[in-house]
């Protein structure tokens, strides 16, 4: 998916693995910042939707795909955590990871509906 993305921009863009890296990065900034965020309910669900959305330009992208980052983002928590990982935290954890992701599928769906709006309207 990845390396069909880089050749819709470029033939000389070159495609390696570091590529993958620089998104899981993209990935854990974006769920960090929700999560910093989420006291601003406003600018926690339009930052979520806009990153949602820019996955509709990935060729044959379905949000289900977004699910995927749910147990890794779990037990990267609980890593950082160590002994302070209670029960407590892990729910709460479990509900918020929950929440980014249906946002995120969300944003997409939005988007995705949007353009095939407005390619009816063209019609
Ligand atoms: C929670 C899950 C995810 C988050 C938070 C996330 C976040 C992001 C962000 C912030 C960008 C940059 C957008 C831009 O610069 O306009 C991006 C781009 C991209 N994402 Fe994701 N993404 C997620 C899941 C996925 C999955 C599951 C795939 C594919 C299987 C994927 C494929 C891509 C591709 C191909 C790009 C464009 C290349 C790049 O910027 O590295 N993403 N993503």
């Amino acid at each position: 998916m990845f390396s069909r993305f880089l050749d819709l921009k470029s033939k000389e863009e070159r495609f390696d693995m570091e590529e993958l890296g620089k998104h899981a990065e993209k990935v854990m900034t974006a769920l960090d910042e929700s999560i910093r965020g989420l006291d601003n309910m406003d600018d926690f669900l339009s930052c979520l939707h806009q990153v949602g959305a820019t996955h509709t330009k990935i060729p044959d992208f379905n949000p289900q795909y977004f699910w995927k980052i749910e147990q890794p983002f779990l037990e990267a928590v609980k890593r950082t955590l160590e002994d302070r990982y209670s029960e407590n935290v892990e729910s709460t954890y479990k509900v918020t990871i929950k929440f980014i992701i249906e946002t995120l599928i969300d944003g997409f769906d939005k988007a995705q509906n949007d353009k095939a709006q407005s390619g009816t309207a063209k019609s």
